[in-house]
């Protein structure tokens, strides 16, 4: 199936800009591209959980020894690996929090980046991938106001 994966990291609904942005690059997608289907991953609505010990250890244990927790941790992971690299194209919105992005979002990616499946070296599913990203912030906040 080809789809494009649209990502939303905003815990706002209505008013968050960034996600007013990618419905608009969605709906303007849709028009180019007849019949696509669209994956919609909510970060906010659905949290990604943390890397956890077991999460991050069930790479690096066989299959037969991982715990039932430890083995629905890792399917998560692959799961969503999977969910990316098939993906035709990417759209992620997601607001700058404290010059940087949301944890919701450091936490999916700590969990798609996994050595071997999905990374920059011997794995490169997102290669020639196109992603688009929409990062929203706030304007004219000295950062010294912090
Ligand atoms: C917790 C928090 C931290 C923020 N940190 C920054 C920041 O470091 N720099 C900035 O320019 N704007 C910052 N902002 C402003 C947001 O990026 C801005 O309100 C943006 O519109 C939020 O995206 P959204 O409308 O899609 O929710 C912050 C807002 C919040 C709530």
């Amino acid at each position: 199936m080809s789809y494009l994966l649209h990502i939303d990291v905003s815990p706002q609904a209505e008013s968050s800009c960034s996600r007013k942005l990618a419905a608009a690059f969605v709906d303007a997608y849709k028009k180019s591209h007849d019949g696509v289907t669209i994956v919609h991953r909510d970060l906010a609505a659905n949290p990604i959980l943390h890397l956890d010990s077991e999460a991050l250890n069930a790479a690096y244990v066989l299959e037969a020894d991982r715990s039932e927790s430890m083995a629905a941790k890792h399917k998560l992971r692959l799961d969503l690996i999977k969910e990316i690299t098939e993906a035709k194209a990417v759209i992620i919105s997601t607001p700058m929090y404290n010059w940087n992005i949301p944890s919701a979002l450091k936490a999916y990616i700590d969990q798609i980046i996994m050595p071997g499946e999905l990374d920059p070296y011997t794995k490169k599913g997102l290669e020639g991938k196109p992603v688009t990203f929409f990062i929203v912030r706030q304007t004219h906040i000295p950062p010294q106001k912090f």
